[in-house]
């Protein structure tokens, strides 16, 4: 068996080296690779190993599980390096999710401030060894920041299309200081994205959506390294903010594929968190995932306002292997477990805050027990979106728990020491 690209619709392989990231009959590819030749415990000795290392592809938190994302590149990668993000724990964040064991997984701690730099270290470096003279990514804005950071490494032209309006400050600004060609769209996400896969042929672009395989398998790295941090023992659940279901996908194929080379001795259970105005595969799995469902998108947590996700059947996938479960909350509830998140002096953006209120609910629910081993993965920087931040705590308008608004004085002591006998 040689490593090929295999489409998950209908089955058919081809070349890793074959560019299209869509099938001919509308399905997506997967990456499937041949089988490492070590075992399992040998392969947990080579990933150590490798932190002891100073070569690039070894300092990397993606390109040290090589062996599992795309071997035989390391003369060719485009690398920050990114990854080897902290698993933190929080009293306040527990306490108030009712959950005794609960960690966080900040993914915000990448280069470009979010998750997505795991899978563009590996696209891009795909884009190289095809010769790619261009690339191309709708996004919400981390995607387009992320392209935007690696394309400049690369040296390579970068267009990004994103919905005006509609993208946090800190993402448009990282794609225009990063030199990326940004186009904004009267249109949603979900029209930005029918756009780029349309077009990125006829302009000669390489597409660098979550579309492509070559993403997912960087992205799978943040399970690879969840798991070796946890000393390759599984956690009970692992909890997912989704948006356009490409990290749903590649976290429940990485956590099988962990089981199946032997890494770890079972599978930790999924669970995916939209936020309600967003959410179409919640509501998916309500009703057994018997269709695919698509709804107008409208959520304060901008990086998921998606309503038509591209990994659809992937993520369906991912939630059957692993038992999991799909969730959504609302506005207010991300808004408050972000001003919770933030409290803790750990901070994230508003999507990655849907991760830690769906895993409030679902210990509410029942669904997770209290003494559950969960980690929440954080997918965003919290100065990723500032004006969300400045809104939440300055303005004024419905119940607002943990709001902290500044207080504007006069240069006096007495001012002063009025302003702190208030607190
Ligand atoms: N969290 C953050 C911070 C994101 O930026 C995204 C997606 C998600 C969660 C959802 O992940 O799409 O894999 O389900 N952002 C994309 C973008 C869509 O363009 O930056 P997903």
């Amino acid at each position: 068996m040689t490593s090929v690209q295999v489409c998950g619709t209908c089955g058919a392989e081809r070349s890793l080296l074959e560019p299209d990231v869509e099938c001919a009959c509308g399905g997506l590819f997967d990456v499937r690779l041949d089988q490492p030749v070590e075992d399992g415990r040998s392969l947990q000795r080579l990933f150590a190993g490798r932190k002891e290392s100073g070569a690039v592809c070894d300092r990397s938190g993606v390109w040290r599980y090589r062996e599992l994302v795309l071997p035989g590149v390391e003369h060719q990668v485009v690398s920050h390096p990114e990854g080897n993000t902290p698993l933190l724990q929080r009293d306040g964040v527990s306490r108030w999710t009712g959950l005794d064991h609960l960690l966080l997984k900040h993914e915000g701690h990448n280069p470009t401030g979010s998750f997505k730099d795991r899978g563009m270290t590996v696209g891009v470096t795909q884009a190289r060894r095809l010769a790619a003279t261009a690339l191309v990514c709708a996004s919400t804005g981390n995607t387009s920041a992320s392209l935007a950071a690696y394309g400049a490494q690369a040296g390579l032209p970068v267009l990004v299309v994103v919905p005006a309006g509609k993208v946090a400050l800190g993402k448009l600004g990282q794609s225009l200081a990063y030199g990326a060609r940004t186009v904004m769209v009267r249109g949603d996400f979900d029209a930005c994205l029918r756009l780029v896969r349309d077009a990125s042929t006829r302009l000669g672009a390489y597409l660098l959506n979550s579309v492509n395989p070559f993403r997912i398998q960087g992205q799978k790295t943040i399970m690879f390294e969840l798991l070796e941090q946890l000393g390759w023992e599984a956690p009970d659940w692992v909890v997912v903010p989704a948006g356009n279901l490409g990290n749903t996908a590649a976290f429940g194929m990485a956590l099988v594929e962990a089981h199946r080379l032997g890494l770890t001795d079972r599978v930790p259970r999924l669970a995916a968190v939209q936020a309600e105005g967003a959410s179409p595969f919640a509501a998916g799995f309500a009703e057994g995932f018997t269709r695919r469902l698509r709804v107008a998108a409208e959520t304060v947590a901008t990086a998921i306002r998606i309503g038509d996700p591209a990994s659809w059947d992937r993520a369906v996938r991912s939630i059957r292997d692993t038992d999991g479960v799909v969730t959504a909350v609302t506005d207010a509830e991300i808004l408050e477990a972000k001003a919770v998140v933030d409290g803790t002096g750990v901070g994230c953006e508003p999507a990655s805050a849907a991760a830690v209120a769906g895993a409030r609910k679902l210990r509410q629910l029942g669904v997770i027990a209290p003494a559950a081993r969960v980690v929440a993965v954080l997918t965003g920087h919290i100065l990723k979106d500032p004006e969300i931040l400045v809104e939440y705590h300055r303005g004024a308008g419905a119940s607002r728990p943990l709001q902290n608004p500044p207080i504007e004085i006069e240069p006096t002591l007495a001012e002063l020491e009025r302003v702190l006998r208030i607190g």
